[in-house]
């Protein structure tokens, strides 16, 4: 300080040019807060920017506009070509892969096709090309109701809107065929207003009604699970296809068993066995909820959705996929560990679960081609009773696991639980057919079909792929197109008035 009064003293300009110099500096300091906070408002503004999205509009490019990242994102769903040791998106052929389906699922649908799912931007092509939905040439047609479109679409919710829920559910899958043409995206999630989470299909808000609780009064990293929770549940199609999520006496797998015994419920009779069985759809929430991620408060966006950041601006990133896929920002945001040890930590858990659910699956094979065996050498139905009812229960227990891709990981200790269960009573289940035949004086090894391979198991129960897939062909051919004309033809209506400056109301109207 002395230098510096000692050198203002002699040369009095330099006082002058010290002011001037700090002054630049605080100006150009100002200038540089200035342009944080523009851009923090602005940051803010990417989420709250008054939009003009209709809260139906079941369009991922008309929400894209305002939210290009999360709309870029999404988009790359529509790369399939990651494959994990177990999943991934590629689209296999599982029964190619695990034949043993094919005879469990003999006399319903899954037993002609059924694929690893591709993800979220394929879930109305799927639909349409999967073997299962068979080749409706008439809205009439077909094994399949409306109900199978709920979790595939936004205009689903959009049409519940127009003609009403019970309605909505009344109706064929082909009978709307030509309504449904987006696949899940903005719409299923947002609030159009604010963007944040929304529960957009009705099922969820009914059960928590039914348990009690309010789906307005949950917390927001709830909300990051429970959006997901719409579709990746156990559900089935009760009274006039009216869809419905069974966890009135429970999530776990006996307790679902349970609500639908009490109801005397079965999805169909299966051929070989002639037991009652359930198909378990998607559990994924249902066996989440047992597992220690959830525990401690981590969400299925935590891991599926994770932020990600593009100049400077943090985002949720939108494609939907295996973490395994993105482990850095999947996982390593909360675990020190390297990416080859979370794989294996992954791997090991999936590899147990697996080995257990193989072992299940091949006595359950046996148990259904053994009581066949019994049928066809005069076992009664009383006689039969005890086997058929812990075959439905093996077999729901079994797929309870095996249909929730992700349980493996998800809630390891879980899944190894219900298949052990499974396991015992399929080995049961056996046990009642031997006596059973020994009762009815046969006592040598059971003889037992080759159902080695999808094709050889396919035409044991009497499937003709070749008709059944140039039926779909012929579908994909001829309704098809006219379905995706009539879309075309209603979203180029909306957008034509959503232009219209004299249009006031919702352009979907
Ligand atoms: C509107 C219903 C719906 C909602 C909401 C939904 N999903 Fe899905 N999800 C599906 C369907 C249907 C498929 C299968 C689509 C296909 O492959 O055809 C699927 C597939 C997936 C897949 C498999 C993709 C792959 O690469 O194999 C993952 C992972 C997934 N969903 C995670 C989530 C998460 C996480 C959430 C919540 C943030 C969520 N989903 C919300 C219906 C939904
Ligand atoms: C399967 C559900 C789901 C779908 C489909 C979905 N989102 Fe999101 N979105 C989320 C979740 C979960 C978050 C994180 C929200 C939070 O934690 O507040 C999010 C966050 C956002 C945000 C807030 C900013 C951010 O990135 O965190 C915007 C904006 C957004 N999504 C736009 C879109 C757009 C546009 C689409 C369609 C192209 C879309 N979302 C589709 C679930 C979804
Ligand atoms: C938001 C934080 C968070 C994220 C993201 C996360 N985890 Fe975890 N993980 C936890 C917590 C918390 C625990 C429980 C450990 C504890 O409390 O000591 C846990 C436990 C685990 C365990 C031990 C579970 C067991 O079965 O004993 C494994 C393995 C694991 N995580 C792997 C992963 C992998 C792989 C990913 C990415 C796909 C991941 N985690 C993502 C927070 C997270
Ligand atoms: C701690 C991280 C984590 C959380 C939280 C989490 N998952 Fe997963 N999920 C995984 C991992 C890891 C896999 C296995 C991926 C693989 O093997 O490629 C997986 C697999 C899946 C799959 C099968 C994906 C495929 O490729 O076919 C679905 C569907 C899924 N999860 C949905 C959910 C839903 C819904 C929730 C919430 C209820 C959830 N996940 C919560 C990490 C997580």
């Amino acid at each position: 300080m002395k230098n510096i009064s000692k050198t203002v003293s002699k040369k009095p300009w330099v006082a002058w040019v010290l002011f001037f110099a700090t002054m630049v500096v605080v100006f150009l300091l100002g200038l540089f807060t200035y342009t944080i906070i523009e851009n923090r408002t602005a940051g803010q503004f990417a989420f709250v920017t008054t939009t003009d999205i209709d809260p139906l509009d079941p369009r991922a490019e008309a929400w894209g506009r305002f939210f290009p990242r999360q709309f870029n994102t999404y988009a790359q769903m529509a790369d399939t070509t990651f494959r994990s040791k177990y999943l991934g998106s590629q689209r296999r052929d599982l029964l190619d892969e695990n034949p043993n389906m094919v005879i469990l699922f003999a006399g319903f649908g899954f037993s002609r096709d059924y694929n690893l799912a591709r993800g979220h931007y394929y879930s109305v092509l799927d639909v349409q090309e999967t073997l299962r939905t068979g080749a409706p040439m008439n809205p009439q047609d077909g094994p399949m109701p409306a109900t199978c479109w709920t979790c595939k679409s936004p205009d689903v919710p959009r049409l519940m809107a127009e003609m009403g829920v019970a309605e909505y559910y009344s109706k064929t899958l082909a009978e709307v065929g030509h309504e449904i043409h987006n696949p899940i995206n903005c719409a299923s999630c947002h609030e159009a207003e604010d963007m944040s989470l929304k529960i957009a299909l009705p099922t969820l808000a009914e059960t928590f009604t039914r348990m009690g609780r309010d789906i307005n009064n949950v917390s927001h990293q709830e909300m990051r699970s429970l959006t997901c929770a719409q579709c990746h549940v156990e559900y089935y199609f009760g009274e006039n296809n009216y869809l419905i999520f069974p966890w009135d006496e429970g999530m776990r797998a006996e307790d679902i068993a349970l609500y639908f015994d009490q109801r005397e419920f079965a999805d169909w009779i299966h051929p070989l066995s002639r037991a009652p069985m359930l198909k378990a759809q998607h559990p994924d929430y249902e066996i989440f909820t047992t597992g220690i991620h959830y525990q401690r408060g981590v969400s299925c966006a935590d891991c599926h959705m994770p932020y990600t950041t593009q100049g400077g601006m943090k985002f949720t990133d939108h494609k939907i996929q295996s973490p395994l896929n993105n482990i850095s920002a999947s996982c390593q945001t909360c675990h020190r560990q390297s990416e080859a040890e979370l794989i294996r930590n992954v791997y090991d858990r999936q590899d147990m679960v697996h080995d257990l659910k193989n072992k299940l699956e091949s006595v359950l094979v046996s148990s259904h081609l053994e009581a066949e065996f019994a049928w066809n050498n005069g076992a009664t139905e009383n006689q039969m009773r005890e086997a058929l009812h812990l075959i439905r229960h093996a077999q729901w227990h079994w797929d309870y696991a095996a249909a929730s891709h992700g349980g493996a990981f998800h809630a390891p200790l879980e899944m190894v639980r219900t298949l052990g269960n499974g396991l015992d009573m399929a080995h049961e289940a056996r046990r009642k057919i031997t006596a059973v035949l020994v009762d009815l004086g046969f006592t040598g090894e059971i003889p037992l079909p080759d159902v080695s391979t999808k094709e050889k198991a396919q035409v044991y129960i009497g499937i003709d792929l070749e008709q059944l897939q140039a039926a779909k062909d012929r579908f994909l051919d001829e309704i098809i197109p006219q379905w995706l004309q009539a879309s075309l033809e209603r979203q180029e209506r909306w957008e034509r008035q959503r232009r219209d400056p004299d249009h006031t109301g919702s352009y979907l109207q």
